[in-house]
């Protein structure tokens, strides 16, 4: 085997917001194959940053009155932690807004200037003329030219799917300040990707791509490609363009030159690894990375042109996947399946949701859908109920009856005919095809229960003579224990770790695999892994749509806080101050109160999710004010018949109405 030396990305998180399942589906997808091109003696290394300029990062930042630099490196820790949790296996974790991605971008960029393919065009554009800035699609709002539809978008109708340019919306507004745009003309910086159609047509089909990824692709390069427009107007959160003043790289020009920033700054502190090695343009080393299928043009179209141009080596491979769906639905907040790392970290074990994407990925680009119930059952049945029982039955045996000593024999076939399978294993690694490897892994620790199962050492030993049978068949169970978590290895490296030291071996090789342990003693048998819980899933969901139940401005896009509603709309809400006249836990919700109020006109019963601030019997007596017409919600735990209204960062900091002189329970508030 030759040894290969591989760099490997993963599109780098935007630092606008949590690590979510979607995030982790991608890191997991490639640590899995990171973990196991190390296990095989290669040198890979793995890179990541967050993604941290642009118009939506600057105003959030605005919005909570800090420096971007600030809010993009409170994100950063926060990312980093969530990671590590999910034991991925970055060998750096940098940032966009460095110096050396300044320096990659700002050379890059120069040498395509150089070399001619940077076109200067004047472009209109709409202008929000009170907050004097240009405006991005997504911060116009109007009303659709082909249907009438109120409040659409400034790229297409969400009503009857017209695309249409911002410019041809009816009476149009900017959502950040509100005014009437105005158009206005500006200078912009475009790469001239037209001139590379014919080259990326055969660049995509040169076997960096899957197939369906390279058929979606020719779809647009058959029409043929637009130059691509790299520059953005100040204000702007980003990188100026050198020898432009006030101009700035768009933010997906400098996105993917992080995958580079990252892997310089990882040389810069690492001896022996050059950067050059890995990026010149004739460097035999490998570049994969990992990305969903929303951001393929910018992985197969723009950057490869981006880098031949500009006297880089291109990606080996683009390894290209779905989006996850829950319970069949997109990830939504109200139904509490938008469930972030740290919520997930809270309830469940991080390694089984590694193993569930494991046993679901393919090499596809179709969607994947997390089932809940079908992940529990599948954690429980296969490594609970399968492999880690392989150990848990054996291992008494041999400490008690053995002195922890593996017998100096195997005597089951079983263990060749794991051994033999390992190529088909590599093959899926190597593939991505994950889903085939853990199917093909359960059968072995199906097989390894069933040859237990049939020798029945429990029983055996009871009777007088089979000691040696007894010794055999539970040191084959461990051999085939030990095989099989070996397998499992990058997907579990936690399971990995434990079990290396209840084996007490080194850590496992892949070359290892095919000696097994004889006259070896082992450590003394501790449970490997809990069961995942039913209540542990509840919880965990009901806590996701509980982080939505209370405002929380670092939540929510800058659109969703400063879209408009007519006063008609708000007239509709009917605000009355309640008296709360008793509250109390709800067992199972971590920040739920049950709340009873008086508001004036009758009793109602709210859940609230303010326990984080108040100890429940503080609060009776105290009064806040309601929505009293909102219609009756199930919860979980009950009925909730309107919404309290509290302010506050969250955590300890949520205020209600202090009870003050004059407000009486059922006053309309105005
Ligand atoms: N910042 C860009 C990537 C720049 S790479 C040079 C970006 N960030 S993102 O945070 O929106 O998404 C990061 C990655 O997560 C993308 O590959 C995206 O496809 C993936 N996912 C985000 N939501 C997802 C799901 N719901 N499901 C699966 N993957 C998803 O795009
Ligand atoms: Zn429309």
């Amino acid at each position: 085997m030759t040894n290969r030396n591989i760099l490997v990305t993963s599109a780098l998180p935007n630092a606008n917001g949590s690590i979510h399942l979607g995030h982790l589906l991608e890191h997991i997808q490639t640590d899995i194959w990171v973990r196991y091109q190390r296990m095989r003696g290669h040198q890979c290394i793995y890179v990541c940053a967050d993604d941290t300029h642009g118009t939506a990062i600057m105003l959030k930042a605005e919005e909570q009155d800090v420096d971007p630099e600030t809010l993009i490196s409170q994100i950063k820790t926060e990312h980093e932690k969530d990671f590590q949790d999910f034991f991925i296996s970055h060998d750096n974790y940098h940032s966009t807004h460095s110096p050396e991605n300044e320096e990659y971008s700002s050379l890059i960029y120069t040498r395509l200037m150089d070399a001619g393919h940077i076109v200067v065009k004047s472009v209109e554009q709409l202008y929000d003329p009170e907050r004097q800035m240009f405006l991005a699609d997504r911060f116009i709002v109007g009303t659709c030219p082909k249907c009438n539809a109120d409040d659409q978008y400034g790229d297409n109708c969400e009503a009857c799917g017209a695309t249409y340019d911002a410019t041809d919306l009816i009476n149009p507004k900017s959502t950040i300040s509100g005014a009437d745009p105005e158009l206005k003309e500006s200078t912009h910086f475009f790469f001239a990707l037209s001139n590379f159609t014919e080259y990326l047509k055969n660049w995509t089909r040169s076997g960096a791509l899957q197939d369906q990824v390279a058929n979606k692709l020719a779809e647009w390069l058959n029409a043929g490609l637009q130059d691509w427009d790299i520059s953005r107007d100040a204000p702007y959160f980003g990188f100026e363009i050198p020898g432009q003043p006030e101009k700035y790289f768009y933010v997906w020009l400098d996105a993917p030159i992080g995958y580079m920033a990252s892997f310089r700054n990882f040389c810069d502190r690492s001896e022996g690894i050059a950067f050059d090695d890995f990026w010149n343009p004739d460097s035999e080393h490998e570049l994969h990375h990992f990305i969903g299928k929303d951001i393929i043009n910018f992985h197969a179209l723009f950057w490869p042109a981006v880098l031949s141009n500009s006297g880089f080596r291109t990606p080996t491979r683009i390894h290209t996947h779905g989006f996850i769906t829950v319970n069949g639905q997109k990830m939504s907040k109200s139904r509490g399946t938008f469930i972030n790392a740290g919520t997930y970290k809270e309830h469940l074990n991080p390694e089984f949701l590694r193993y569930y994407y494991a046993s679901k990925l393919t090499n596809s680009i179709d969607d994947m859908d997390i089932n809940l119930d079908d992940f529990i059952q599948k954690v429980n049945s296969d490594l609970v109920g399968k492999v880690v029982n392989i150990a848990s039955r054996c291992a008494g045996f041999i400490r008690k009856q053995f002195n922890s000593r593996l017998s100096s024999q195997p005597t089951t076939d079983l263990l060749a005919e794991f051994v033999s399978q390992k190529a088909e294993l590599e093959l899926n690694y190597e593939a991505g095809e994950f889903s085939k490897l853990i199917r093909q892994v359960m059968s072995m620790a199906d097989k390894a229960n069933q040859y237990i199962a049939e020798h029945e050492p429990w029983v055996k030993i009871r009777q007088p003579g089979n000691e040696l049978e007894v010794h055999n068949v539970c040191s084959d169970g461990i051999n085939m224990f030990r095989i099989i978590v070996a397998y499992l290895k990058p997907v579990l490296p936690d399971l990995a770790e434990k079990s290396e030291k209840f084996l007490n071996i080194d850590p496992l090789g892949w070359q290892s695999i095919d000696s097994p342990l004889l006259n070896h003693e082992i450590n003394k048998f501790k449970p490997l892994l809990a069961r995942a819980e039913q209540k542990s899933v509840e919880a965990m969901v009901e806590a996701s749509k509980e982080t939505e139940s209370l405002v929380q401005p670092e939540e929510e896009s800058v659109e969703q806080i400063l879209a408009q509603i007519d006063y008609d709309d708000f007239a509709k809400v009917d605000l009355r101050v309640a008296t709360i006249t008793n509250a109390e836990a709800v067992e199972g919700a971590d920040k739920l109160l049950k709340l009873s109020l008086d508001i004036g006109i009758e009793q109602r019963v709210v859940f609230a999710g303010i326990k984080s601030a108040y100890d429940p019997g503080r609060l009776i007596g105290k009064q806040t004010v309601v929505v009293a017409n909102l219609k009756p919600r199930k919860m979980r735990f009950g009925v909730s018949e309107g919404m309290v209204l509290a302010a506050g960062p969250g955590g300890e900091d949520i205020y209600l109405l202090e009870p003050h002189t004059g407000a009486t329970a059922g006053m309309k508030v105005t």
